[in-house]
């Protein structure tokens, strides 16, 4: 499939979205293809420990108002979010869960069973969002687009059986998205790409955009390395706002699901707090103008430098 060509229609009816710079709390709703509503702000938790640290954040963010848990397996804290849902007394349907495939699990039997797994140690019967986590991953390079495929089949049957509510991926570039929905009977209705104004990912972006995928942006504050940026700092200051709370409405006015993450209840609230003030648009000019090609974490098609790039994250993030 050619660059510009369009993937095939998704079952349901156009994205439509809200108006980003009317959305008034962290409540409010983007609308998914396939007609599913996504709370625009969730609760970043990789990196957040599976110990009672770990669950204080997590019961901290809920009572802030956020209703929607970003976990993964590979942040090995399923059953940390599980427990503090569980104990919180919240509906099940008022918690909008997104979990991750983990990497070795891609494959039809694999996936099947991870899936389950995820279920118990999250306490729940049903995903709202399970994504693929990453697109290509160890001793699979070579047939990346079978493998994908393959567990996308399963994700395909778990979201027709009502286990999964909405199925998406995540660090899936042009490339890896023209792959799958090559292959696939239902097209992808989220990716979760890095995305904050240091790195913006313009042709996944549009790509997206063309194609009724809603996107959310991971890392939203370049991982705290934007908290310093000038031109960032100014903004915030002309708002009475702080850097992170620039960084979360510049995703949300974009249009993307955002989730930052902290260990720190200041900063749980202070990220959640951002429906008080709207960037204009010269702001939003001037943060787009701060992107780069090379300001990622981790790149999905240079695996070659994960293990020193998440060897780096966990010691900048201090937690083992
Ligand atoms: N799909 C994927 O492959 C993928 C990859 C990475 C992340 N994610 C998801 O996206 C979420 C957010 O991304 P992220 O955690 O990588 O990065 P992030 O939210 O951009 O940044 C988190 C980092 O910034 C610090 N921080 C948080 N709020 C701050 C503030 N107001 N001022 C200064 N520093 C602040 C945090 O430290 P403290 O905790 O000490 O506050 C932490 O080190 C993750 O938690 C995860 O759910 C997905």
């Amino acid at each position: 499939m050619g660059e510009s060509t369009d993937v095939r229609p998704v079952q349901t009816p156009a994205t439509r979205r809200l108006p980003a710079v009317q959305l008034a709390g962290a409540c409010d709703r983007f609308l998914l293809s396939n007609g599913v509503e996504i709370p625009c702000l969730g609760f970043g938790t990789y990196m957040v420990p599976p110990d009672e640290r770990g669950a204080r954040s997590i019961r901290f963010a809920l009572d802030r108002g956020l209703r929607h848990i970003d976990t993964a397996t590979s942040y090995k804290n399923e059953h940390v979010v599980g427990e503090v849902i569980r104990d919180s007394g919240i509906p099940r349907s008022e918690i909008f869960i997104t979990s991750k495939l983990n990497n070795p699990d891609q494959g039809a039997e694999a996936a099947r069973a991870a899936f389950d797994r995820t279920l118990s140690w999250l306490q729940v019967d049903y995903l709202d969002l399970y994504l693929i986590h990453w697109p290509r991953v160890a001793g699979w390079e070579d047939v990346w687009e079978e493998r994908i495929a393959e567990t996308w089949r399963v994700f395909e049957e778990l979201h027709r059986s009502g286990r999964i509510r909405a199925i998406g991926v995540s660090n899936f570039l042009v490339h890896h998205l023209e792959a799958l929905v090559s292959r696939a009977d239902i097209a992808p209705m989220v990716d979760q790409i890095e995305h904050n104004p240091g790195y913006q990912q313009r042709d996944t972006v549009a790509w997206c955009e063309r194609n009724g995928v809603q996107l959310e942006a991971w890392g939203p504050l370049g991982r705290g390395r934007l908290m310093g940026h000038p031109v960032i700092r100014e903004i915030a200051a002309s708002h009475g706002k702080d850097p992170g709370q620039v960084c979360v409405r510049y995703a949300l006015q974009k249009g993307f699901v955002t989730m930052p993450k902290s260990n720190r209840v200041e900063r749980i609230r202070s990220n959640a707090d951002v429906f008080d003030f709207a960037l204009s648009e010269d702001e939003i000019a001037a943060l787009d103008a701060l992107d780069t090609e090379d300001g990622y974490t981790f790149h999905p098609d240079r695996l070659d430098e994960w293990a020193e790039r998440v060897a780096r994250a966990h010691a900048e993030s201090g937690v083992a």
